[in-house]
């Protein structure tokens, strides 16, 4: 069944990152303490859920428009990183520095890491510059997208007011948060909520590793707005449910380059499903395979659309 909001003609996709990230990934073989390691390939890419996700969103061909707040150099190379997707950034100035995060790739052991650190500092004017900005940006947004944990100075409510004032203008949310923001958010009922097996972790406890159970879970968090739960577990696929249904997503067999930023393109097709008003099942499969085309670059949450048009006749739902 399609989700029953009715969409306006131009549609625009807003992704909200309060702590947004510029990603160095760094693809080594043999990580090991105490030795010097020769780096054979770094490459920047965004960082931070939301803004991964925009550039996701425009790559597909989608209009988006990024907010959060930035700080220093590695804003503006953010700024760009962005703007070269084909997304729009808005960012609203703040103290301190937009985080880099080190991802690092160990290509012989096929495992990665990422080191990140919280530098931005949010004081409470910039706080209100933001929350005006958030606000302008709703009278023309036909899906809100709010990513992320908070930097310094930002209440870990943020993101569940965002929702509040979405839903009391019939606008969609997606939250893919974590920690506080993550609880608080998910209790004012976005409309789709995207954990991973660690952010469901905190919301549930328990999480269980056999799909048809982790449904049942997911189903619990259905209910007062929220019309689909999607858990993504890296590299066993996901599980999604609504009232009506319930999937496993088995992942696409291609090789793995990159993961990071496999999630937050598949919020992004989400996003863009929401947006358009799609059926679940056609947003699912397009979640499918962005997230395939981006774990086989090296870049975060790096995709071509001619790989993801490519990939999705491969995908299979299996109604569960
Ligand atoms: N190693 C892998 N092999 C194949 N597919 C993968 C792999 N890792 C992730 N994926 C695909 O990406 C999807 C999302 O993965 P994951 O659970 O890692 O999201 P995430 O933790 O939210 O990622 P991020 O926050 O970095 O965007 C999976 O459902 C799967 O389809
Ligand atoms: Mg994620």
């Amino acid at each position: 069944m399609s989700p029953s909001r009715s969409r306006s003609t131009k549609p625009l996709i807003v992704t909200v990152t309060p702590n947004p990230a510029v990603d160095r990934v760094l693809f080594l073989e043999n990580f090991a303490w105490g030795r010097r390691i020769q780096v054979h390939r770094a490459v920047w890419g965004p960082g931070g859920k939301g803004t991964d996700g925009a550039c996701v969103v425009a790559e597909l061909g989608y209009p988006c428009l990024a907010l959060g707040f930035a700080a220093g150099e590695p804003g503006e190379r953010l700024a760009e990183l962005l703007r070269a997707a084909g997304a729009t950034p808005d960012f609203t100035p703040a103290g301190g520095m937009t985080r880099v995060n080190y991802v690092l790739v160990d290509t012989a052991r096929g495992q990665q890491t990422t080191l990140t650190t919280d530098t931005l500092e949010v004081s409470p004017e910039q706080l209100a510059a933001f929350e005006a900005r958030v606000d302008q940006a709703l009278s023309r947004c036909s899906c809100l997208w709010l990513g992320g944990a908070m930097p310094s100075g930002v209440p870990d409510d943020l993101h569940a007011r965002f929702i509040e004032r979405a839903r009391a203008r019939g606008i969609p949310t997606i939250l893919d948060a974590r920690g506080p923001a993550l609880r608080l958010g998910a209790a004012a009922h976005p409309t789709v909520l995207k954990p991973n097996e660690h952010e469901l972790a905190e919301l549930v406890g328990e999480v269980p590793e056999e799909p048809k159970r982790l449904a049942d879970v997911l189903a619990g968090l259905l209910g007062d707005g929220t019309e689909l739960v999607m858990a993504t577990l890296g590299g066993r696929g996901a599980v999604a449910v609504t009232e009506e249904a319930r999937w496993f997503l088995p992942p696409l067999r291609v090789p793995v380059v990159n993961a990071a930023g496999a999630g937050d393109g598949m919020a992004a097709a989400l996003a863009i499903g929401l947006s358009q008003g799609w059926p679940w099942e056609r947003s699912l499969r397009l979640a499918v395979a962005t997230a395939a085309a981006i774990v086989m670059t090296p870049g975060t949450a790096e995709c071509h659309k001619a790989d993801v048009e490519r990939l999705l006749p491969q995908v299979r739902l299996e109604p569960l």
